[in-house]
């Protein structure tokens, strides 16, 4: 199992701090210690932050081009394992931004292209500008939010990496806080197969839904978020965990519409 990490250049609070992750992220694996030859570090570019909880949006090519540049500097890299497209940009045409992602590896400064928060025409479109250059698509995906199924379909068709983000509901909360449960139970959540099933294997229910997402398709690689680091190790214990089909057909026939 090759470790996976997910950041952008946007992943920061302030105004001013553009990159404010990526940085973490190159000092922790500095500092690891350890063989970091195996780590894909994937970011993404073309959202920015106001500086008050909100975002922009700039997915022009020569701001995609600026950025990428930016982001392998501060990743220490040659060359970026995956960038991805955060966010199409509806005052740009995708295929012109698409378009820069291929300037971007043709360049050699990524070495491969992902997109996010697309639909399947954007996905086939991007397949057909991108060839193999494009690898990944990343967009929301839980078991509470399910909306994306068809992108992760043709993800599976055109053999490319589901990355579902915010797999557990979100960063304010997880839908399936821990065994004791959740100070306000979310109503949308079929909170009692998840929590049914983790009791009867002995695992958190997280890793449950994370396993649950794994059998959805051999695509499909979660993104779980932590700020502990128990819940990373926690996460990461769900690759061992295969789901009985009775336990997988209770969980989906509990599934919210
Ligand atoms: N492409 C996009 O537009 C986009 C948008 C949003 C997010 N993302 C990506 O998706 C990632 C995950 O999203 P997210 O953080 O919003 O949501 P998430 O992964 O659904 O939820 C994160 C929450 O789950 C908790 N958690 C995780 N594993 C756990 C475990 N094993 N046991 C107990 N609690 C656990 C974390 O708790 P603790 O904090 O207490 O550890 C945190 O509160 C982000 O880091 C980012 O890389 C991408």
């Amino acid at each position: 199992m090759a470790p996976l990490i997910d950041t952008a250049d946007s992943y920061h609070w302030h105004a001013g701090e553009t990159g404010h992750n990526e940085l973490l992220v190159a000092r922790a694996l500095t500092r690891y210690g350890g063989d970091t030859s195996q780590v894909l570090v994937a970011t993404k570019g073309g959202r920015g932050r106001t500086g008050d909880g909100g975002w922009t949006v700039d997915a022009t090519p020569a701001h995609l081009k600026k950025a990428a540049e930016a982001s392998a500097r501060r990743l220490g890299v040659d060359a970026i394992g995956l960038y991805q497209l955060h966010k199409p940009d509806p005052a740009v045409p995708w295929e012109e931004s698409v378009g820069a992602l291929r300037d971007l590896l043709d360049a050699g400064t990524i070495r491969t292209a992902g997109i996010s928060n697309v639909t399947t025409a954007q996905i086939r479109q991007a397949h057909r500008i991108l060839g193999d250059g494009l690898v990944s698509v990343q967009n929301r995906y839980s078991p509470a939010v399910r909306d994306s199924e068809p992108e992760l379909r043709l993800s599976e068709r055109l053999g490319l990496a589901f990355l579902p983000w915010s797999p557990l509901g979100g960063i304010s909360r997880s839908s399936l806080d821990g065994p004791s449960g959740p100070a306000s139970p979310d109503p949308a959540f079929p909170r009692t197969a998840f929590h049914r099933v983790a009791a009867a294997r002995g695992v958190s229910p997280q890793q449950v839904a994370l396993a649950w997402l794994l059998a959805r398709s051999p695509a499909v690689i979660p993104v779980p978020g932590a700020s502990r680091p128990a819940s990373v190790t926690d996460s990461a214990g769900a690759v061992e965990l295969t789901l009985e089909p009775e336990e997988l057909a209770e969980l989906e026939s509990r599934l919210p519409d």
